[in-house]
């Protein structure tokens, strides 16, 4: 059957937007159309994410505000895919019976079945040990740029996330197999990829370990630039940052979230490093390659946090400089040991604390950027928008641009001012 719509929802991170490009890459080989209304569609997917309170209130009121659509056509099929998907399997049905289908994290390939009306199973969330190696179509949201996922999972279980639960185990794609995926994605043009998983330093492939597998990343032609998400500071080498270094196509630009500056803090978030250990590794990559753009991420507000143990984070704040960082209160997860220790801290402590994170690092992210005002940067155009194309720096800083460029193109582009979270350029050269 053609001409089918789909409406999707996607809450949450890069591994979740890159699973919504291939659940539209099934239902485009099935004929659907993405629509933007879900009072247009056949299917609504809402694909979900658990990190924190907060994101799983906001797929639940956009559930609730499509339940009555159910009524007024009884083929429509709504499907929680996800995080939340995957956390609560069953419960979900029976908290709201008007969902049909329930998909989770490594089950996405199911979403053929389920338009077929090939199962009569409502709830796929066992874990999958072939998840690496299925094959899916993919619908990319941008031209220019792709994600690569390298690892699923994570075997970390930091105190607060509820990630190792979501996603399950740590498992390694086969190294062929993301060659494949980065050839075909040189061949069919882009640019850019950006290899994706929780922790992706932990990567391994027999003999094939993170540093390896970028070395040969670097090697696919039309790919001319490489980026990764997320790293763990307790898995960053030397070598690595070395490997960094000798790939050219490889970007002055690392993700490595912090979270907290005190070390009492640290060790009751499992996160197995101290602050100077993660204070000598910045150092390690500032030496190692010049003008590394560096952000994190910080949590505010974990249990037990004392004001001297915030006033350390503030401190490794000023003491890092980082480029950027996300920062987040504390949200207990049920399933997480986190949740189960004492000394919760108040909500009103917890906004006052990122409040003042943000504020301190606003100042610090603009004092860097107003830097490199009258400086020539190398910039991948990523996007246009009426007489604006938008790009990013090798450092991953966006970059606006007032002339009409071709999408992919890399050009010299002269800073001309600074903002906070975003710079403004002239074009030097096409
Ligand atoms: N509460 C607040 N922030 C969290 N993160 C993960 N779990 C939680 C939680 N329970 C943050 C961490 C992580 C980022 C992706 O989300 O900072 O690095
Ligand atoms: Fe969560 Fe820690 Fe794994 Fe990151 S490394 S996904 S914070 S458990």
């Amino acid at each position: 059957m053609k001409g089918r719509a789909v409406y999707i929802k996607t809450f949450g991170c890069q591994m979740n937007e890159h699973d919504t490009e291939r659940m539209l890459g099934i239902l485009e080989t099935k004929g659907f159309i993405e629509v933007e209304e879900p009072r247009k569609a056949d299917i609504i997917i809402f694909n979900t994410c658990a990190i924190r309170h907060k994101a799983e209130q906001k797929f639940l009121s956009s559930l609730g505000r499509v339940k009555y659509l159910k009524k007024r056509n009884s083929q429509l099929k709504i499907v929680v895919a996800g995080c939340v998907a995957q956390l609560q399997g069953e419960n979900l049905l029976n908290k709201a019976p008007y969902i049909d289908y329930i998909i989770g994290t490594d089950n996405i390939h199911m979403l053929d079945s389920i338009i077929e009306n090939q199962t009569p199973h409502r709830v796929f969330t066992y874990e999958n040990p072939d998840v690496t190696n299925i094959k899916i179509p993919t619908k990319r949201m941008h031209n220019v740029k792709a994600w690569v996922n390298i690892i699923y999972g994570c075997n970390n279980y930091c105190a607060y996330c509820v990630v190792p639960y979501s996603r399950g185990k740590e498992r390694s794609r086969p190294v062929e197999s993301i060659l494949e995926e980065v050839k075909l994605l040189g061949e069919l043009g882009f640019k850019e990829v950006t290899l994706l998983g929780q922790n992706v330093n932990s990567y391994r492939d027999g003999s094939v370990d993170f540093p390896a597998l970028l070395e040969k990343v670097n090697e696919v032609k039309g790919i001319e630039r490489i980026r990764f998400v997320t790293s763990h500071p307790k898995d960053l080498s030397k070598r690595l940052i070395q490997t960094m270094k000798d790939c050219e196509k490889v970007c002055e630009h690392i993700h490595l979230p912090l979270q907290a500056g005190s070390n009492k803090i640290l060790k009751l978030m499992n996160r197995k490093y101290s602050y100077e250990e993660y204070f000598e590794k910045i150092c390690w990559l500032r030496e190692a390659i010049r003008n590394i753009s560096i952000t994190s991420d910080i949590i505010v507000g974990f249990p037990q946090e004392q004001d001297e143990d915030f006033e350390k984070t503030l401190d490794a704040l000023r003491e890092i400089q980082f480029d950027g960082i996300f920062a987040f209160k504390f949200s207990p997860r049920a399933q997480t040991p986190a949740a189960k220790l004492d000394g919760a801290i108040p909500e009103n402590v917890k906004s006052r604390r990122l409040t003042e994170v943000l504020k301190l690092q606003d100042e610090i992210t603009e004092r860097k950027n107003k830097l490199l005002e009258g400086t020539i940067q190398e910039v991948l155009i990523e996007d246009r928008e009426g007489e604006y194309s938008t790009g990013r720096t090798r450092t991953n800083k966006i970059v606006k641009v007032t002339s009409n460029i071709a999408l992919g193109s890399m050009v010299d582009i002269k800073i001309v001012k600074a903002h906070r979270h975003s710079l403004e350029g002239e074009i030097l050269q096409k």
